[in-house]
């Protein structure tokens, strides 16, 4: 069977779909994870579920994220933080893999899955047989007492609410800032200094209104839809902290507007992937305005070079693109949260003029509670 919420028992709050309310909702679901986890004074993050102590997390020698489909977006994300932030190697993987590959789990590694429902299956299945080999394991979770909250060892609950549309957009956004709060936590518990801290929770602090500016926007993504609307396939390229925005977007576009589309590292262009760029196959490039910028614009005229139509997301307009959506700029490191935020909304009107089933795309359910 599958978990799915009783629709009809949460209000629409004058939205024509969950997926609409769900992404208009984020600026105060963001302000939810936040609430109550800022430690001004040691410029660090204060998280009371994880049931580990600054010696047991200081033990730890690495990170091991899983999840599915959008959490382990998210937990790319996180993992990025955790690296940049702690200075720990960390890496995310998808948990429907993760022990069918006969993992080396070691007692130095702390494991960290990321679910919405906290029902899924294989990332349930996961968490069990680290248990079972005595790993400690960190849920980050939406639903509270949920199967894989009540497993894990401690956790952060995300608290977005209840996130009805099968189509994840407030909780992968939550989840991210999840692991925003782990990263500076671990980081500040090893080398990170409080005036970096500080930095950080500045920048988390600003999320929530610079959301809400991003979705004043709708009107302008909307125009840039329609010309999407007829491509017969896209790509979504980013490098490093961008690449798993381009890979949480082509997840969106795939599963609410039946589109093909792929993610793929903008530096992986020219082995290969190069061969499908043309005017039917539009691309979306992530082009933050951190220290890979030029590498970014060079990634530009690379598809414009091959006479690819290219949408950028970044921090201001690029000359390269057909069109620039320009998001607000954070701290490099959080960067991620905010640039995948104008793609729910592109997938999103998109499948609106393809008449697509918003809230209950084709083939998929909301928790996927079977292997
Ligand atoms: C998200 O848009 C998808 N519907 C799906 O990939 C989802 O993220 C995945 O099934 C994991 O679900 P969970 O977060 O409840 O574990």
């Amino acid at each position: 069977t599958t978990v799915e919420w009783e629709a009809e028992s949460y209000d629409m709050a004058g939205h024509d779909t969950y997926m609409h309310k769900e992404i208009a909702e984020q600026a105060d679901a963001v302000d939810r994870v936040l609430r109550g986890r800022i430690d001004e004074r040691f410029g660090t993050a204060r998280l009371g579920g994880l049931n580990m102590d600054a010696r047991e997390a200081r033990s730890m020698r690495r990170v091991k994220i899983l999840g599915c489909g959008s959490a382990y977006h998210a937990g790319l994300i996180g993992a990025q933080m955790i690296e940049e932030l702690a200075r720990i190697p960390a890496d995310a993987e998808p948990a429907s893999e993760f022990r069918y590959r006969n993992p080396v789990v070691e007692p130095d590694t702390l494991y960290v899955v990321a679910s919405q429902s906290g029902e899924t299956y294989d990332t349930l299945a996961a968490v069990q047989e680290l248990k079972r080999k005595g790993a400690k394991v960190l849920g980050i979770v939406n639903v509270v007492g949920s199967a894989i909250a009540r497993e894990a060892d401690g956790g952060i609950y995300v608290h977005a609410g209840p996130e009805v549309c099968v189509v994840s957009t407030k909780c992968f956004t939550n989840t991210a800032v999840a692991f925003a709060l782990l990263a500076l936590h671990l980081g500040r518990i090893r080398d990170l200094s409080v005036a970096d801290g500080k930095r950080i929770i500045e920048g988390l602090r600003k999320l929530p209104g610079q959301i809400a500016e991003i979705l004043r926007h709708e009107d302008r993504i909307i125009e840039l839809a329609k010309d999407f609307a007829d491509a017969k396939s896209m790509m979504f390229v980013g490098r490093t902290r961008g690449f798993p925005v381009a890979k949480e977007a082509s997840l969106k576009l795939k599963e609410v507007s039946y589109i093909h589309a792929e993610a793929y590292p903008s530096s992986e262009l020219k082995h290969g992937p190069l061969a499908l760029i043309e005017p039917a196959v539009p691309t979306v490039a992530i082009v933050p305005g951190d220290e890979l910028l030029d590498k970014n614009r060079a990634t530009l005229e690379e598809i414009k070079a091959r006479q690819g139509r290219i949408l950028a997301v970044a921090h201001e307009i690029q000359e390269k693109a057909d069109a620039t959506i320009v998001v607000p700029q954070n701290e490099p490191e959080l960067d991620a949260v905010l640039m995948g935020i104008p793609l729910q909304l592109l997938a999103y009107h998109t499948a609106l003029m393809l008449g697509r089933d918003i809230d209950k795309p084709r083939n998929l359910a909301k928790s996927v509670t079977v292997e």
